[in-house]
């Protein structure tokens, strides 16, 4: 057929297999084998053919700005997914859905009524209200002189913040943030790694993996169906923000949402939101243990910044820490928590690096790779966050999709729109265990295990467990 003449000009790596293709080239970590085929197949653009599935891995800054940028109306869909289209009510969510009317409408909803940065800010306090639940959690820790599992913290505060987002002050009365952890954790088992239902879509048609997915999407439906219901009939309190429940409601009419829908954008929050964040908060911790000199720089900016004695450093005092962004850019480079982004899928033929892409092509876009490219950077493997500074010629680099070199929100049309919601939550629980704890590793400890564990992002696999001395010159 045309499609597979054009697939046969595409660079390959020639291991394939009958039926499963190059599927066995991918390891544990697919990031890093598709960056090291890439090295030898195809450094640009490389086709895998993963089980049934043609698959375009784009390893360069040039082609990853050609799909991404250039021609990003030809590859902003997704491909389908069976087990995303169990959980989010036939990809009626914002991040699985394909490309077209319906997907247009809802990244507008989230866009411009739940993620704005207007929004961002409005939700500042109880922001810091989750930062002062932590800080009195490391507070007793120190003063008993133990050891935190600052993983966890981490999972829990990202947590807390994106279910106060979404539903207000309901669930953490009620006990329900512990539920909503239960069931993203399951959600990632269903949809993470490299799924070979994906690869093999005659097998999802089978039911085999979607039945698991159908039971587990009726708890959600329970869970968000009483949460909408309470939102509905819930007093209108002058005092509380309207959280995520209520704006989507409050717009649902004029976008034409059906219930379905409004429960897929809501969980959408949830899985895209949580474990992100986490992810991105844990690995700067983890570096900044790593790396001493850096811990010490951000430490002296961070209590430079804010005034001596505060209960709370507050967002006000963030404005001024642009070592603290570095750090967190930094910490992204190395360590996107999307490192393949989210699956693209081309719409139509198209010319890619001298090639023609057919249409139906799942892209994927190796960011952790660009990010870690010696040939773009200089010491690539170093956690250097000077490079994201002022006089640095990285500097002017941003979160927003225009350096194709650094990705780890994506880029274009599909690109994350949660970037206000991540640096508002990152910088302030960082800022705020900077300025005041000093942080020691366990004692005999030989410093912080950096392996990795892929799933639907990619985390640490070991807890970080670190001792939190109160800081006395603050
Ligand atoms: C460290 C934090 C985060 C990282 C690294 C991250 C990264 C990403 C990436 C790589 C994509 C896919 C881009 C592409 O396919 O080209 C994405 C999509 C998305 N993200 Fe994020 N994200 C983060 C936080 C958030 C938050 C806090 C929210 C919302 C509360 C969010 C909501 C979404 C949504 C809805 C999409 C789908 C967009 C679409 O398909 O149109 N993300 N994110």
């Amino acid at each position: 057929s045309r499609t597979e003449k054009l697939l046969r000009k595409l660079p390959s790596p020639p291991f394939k297999l009958p039926i499963i293709g190059h599927l066995h080239l991918i390891g544990s970590l697919p990031h890093h084998s598709l960056r090291d085929l890439a090295k030898r197949h195809g450094p640009d653009v490389m086709l895998l053919r993963l089980g049934a599935v043609p698959t375009l891995v784009v390893s360069s800054p040039r082609a990853a700005k050609a799909v991404l940028r250039t021609h990003d109306h030809v590859f902003a869909s997704r491909p389908h997914s069976a087990v995303a289209d169990v959980l989010f009510y036939g990809c009626t969510d914002v991040g699985f859905a394909p490309y077209g009317e319906y997907w247009r409408q809802a990244r507008k909803v989230i866009t411009t009524h739940l993620l704005t940065a207007a929004k961002v800010r409005s939700n500042r306090a109880a922001r810091e209200q989750e930062v002062q639940l932590v800080l009195a959690k490391v507070t007793a820790a120190a003063a008993m002189g133990i050891a935190v599992d600052v993983s966890e913290l981490f999972s829990f505060f990202a947590n807390d913040i994106v279910c106060q987002a979404v539903t207000g002050r309901l669930p953490r009365e009620q006990g329900r943030n512990q539920l909503f952890r239960e069931l993203l954790e399951t959600n990632a088992k269903l949809l993470g790694g490299f799924n070979l239902d994906d690869y093999f879509p005659s097998l999802a048609r089978l039911d085999l993996v979607s039945a698991k997915a159908v039971k587990h999407r009726k708890i959600w439906d329970d869970l968000l169906d009483s949460l909408i219901d309470k939102h509905k009939t819930k007093p209108v309190d002058g005092e509380d923000e309207e959280d995520f429940i209520d704006v989507l409601l409050s717009v649902q009419q004029e976008y034409g949402l059906t219930r379905d829908n409004v429960k897929a954008i809501l969980m959408d929050m949830f899985e895209a939101g949580t474990d992100t964040t986490y992810i991105a908060l844990d690995y700067a911790m983890a570096e900044l243990m790593r790396n001493p000199k850096v811990m010490t720089k951000l430490q002296a900016e961070v209590r430079g910044c804010a005034t001596k004695g505060k209960e709370l450093v507050t967002e006000q005092d963030l404005s001024g820490m642009s070592y603290l962004t570095a750090v967190m850019k930094e910490s992204m480079r190395l360590h996107a928590p999307g490192p393949l982004l989210i699956p693209h899928l081309s719409m139509a033929e198209w010319e890619v690096e001298g090639y023609t892409i057919p249409s139906g092509t799942r892209v994927i876009v190796n960011a952790w790779a660009l990010g870690r490219d010696s040939t773009y950077w200089e010491n690539a493997e170093e956690f250097m966050p000077e490079r994201f500074m002022e006089e640095a010629v990285d500097a002017a680099s941003d979160f927003q999709g225009n350096d194709f070199r650094f990705l780890p929100f994506g880029s274009g049309r599909r690109m994350c729109p949660g970037i206000n919601f991540t640096t508002a939550t990152f910088e302030i629980i960082l800022a705020n265990l900077i300025y005041h704890f000093n942080w020691e590793l366990l004692p005999g400890s030989t410093g912080v295990d950096m392996s990795e564990s892929y799933g639907m992002d990619v985390h640490r696999k070991e807890k970080l467990l670190l001792i939190p001395r109160m800081a006395q010159d603050v």
